[in-house]
């Protein structure tokens, strides 16, 4: 993992907030939260939770007494989360890498992670992480991207960006946020960390966004794929929205577009 793969920084998490949440997050955020909520828990801890997303939804879901720990690697991610949160003493945020928690065993009744355990270099550590500070008889719920094949909008803008750059091309799409959906690793990973009862859904969504040009923004400026593109062009990022902006009316139309999105959403037990 490369340190810029984890780099939610600089303008990203605005840009990543008002862009790609509501393109492929939020769907997503309202399954988690209606998951987590369905347990009904005393305290829950989410991870890598970013700008929010599932924190929005789901701090409202939850009983008036639950403790509700929001943490995330990057603290400009938390620091929106935070700003976009209306005032609620029952959250707690930390700055806290999600394979070295700094909290107690058995503190926990949750811990969830959305789109976050692609992001982690050492994942059988990170959920022996969780399994540590979870209560017995606890849940660990995460939600990880399936093949780009599977996600229409992300992968038309990164077969675009591919294009643009052939004798050096960029992997991050792939290689990070769509490089972990092989069901064997991901259940034995969690073997590994101490996890005996698994369940792994396939979960399909619809992806919705007012343009092409607002997913463009979205996927090229409002993750680390931004910096890839930087590094080949420093001057590059306007002239690759324009094109995936292209590529996207051609494919989804000039309106509001629409694109199919699945990820797998896995529950975990001790
Ligand atoms: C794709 S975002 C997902 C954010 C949020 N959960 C959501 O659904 O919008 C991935 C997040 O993982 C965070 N992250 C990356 N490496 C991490 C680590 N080692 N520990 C905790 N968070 C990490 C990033 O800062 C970023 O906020």
């Amino acid at each position: 993992m490369a340190e810029r793969d984890t780099q939610f920084t600089g303008p990203v998490p605005e840009i990543y907030d008002r862009f790609m949440v509501p393109l492929i997050f939020h769907p997503y955020a309202e399954d988690m939260a209606a998951r987590v909520a369905a347990l009904r828990p005393g305290s829950v801890l989410e991870t890598a939770a970013g700008s929010g997303a599932v924190t929005r939804v789901l701090a409202p879901l939850l009983a008036k007494e639950a403790r509700y720990v929001v943490s995330d690697l990057n603290p400009p991610m938390l620091e929106r989360a935070r700003a976009m949160q209306p005032p609620d003493a029952r959250l707690e945020w930390s700055v806290v890498d999600a394979q070295r928690l700094n909290f107690p065993d058995e503190s926990f009744d949750v811990v969830l992670c959305q789109f976050g355990v692609m992001f982690l270099p050492h994942r059988p550590k990170a959920y022996a992480e969780a399994l540590r500070v979870m209560k017995p008889g606890g849940t660990f719920l995460f939600n990880a991207w399936d093949h780009l094949a599977h996600n229409e909008v992300t992968a038309t803008v990164w077969e675009t960006i591919l294009a643009s750059y052939p004798d050096n091309p960029p992997d991050f799409f792939p290689r990070v946020p769509h490089g972990y959906h092989d069901e064997a690793l991901i259940r034995a990973d969690l073997a590994e960390a101490g996890f005996s009862s698994v369940t792994v859904e396939t979960v399909t969504r619809q992806s919705v966004a007012p343009s092409a040009r607002a997913a463009a923004v979205a996927l090229c400026t409002g993750t680390p794929m931004r910096m890839e593109i930087l590094a080949r062009s420093p001057d590059g990022l306007d002239a690759m929205t324009d094109r995936a902006e292209a590529a996207l009316q051609l494919r989804f139309g000039t309106g509001p577009i629409a694109g199919r999105i699945q990820a797998l959403v896995v529950t975990a037990r001790a």
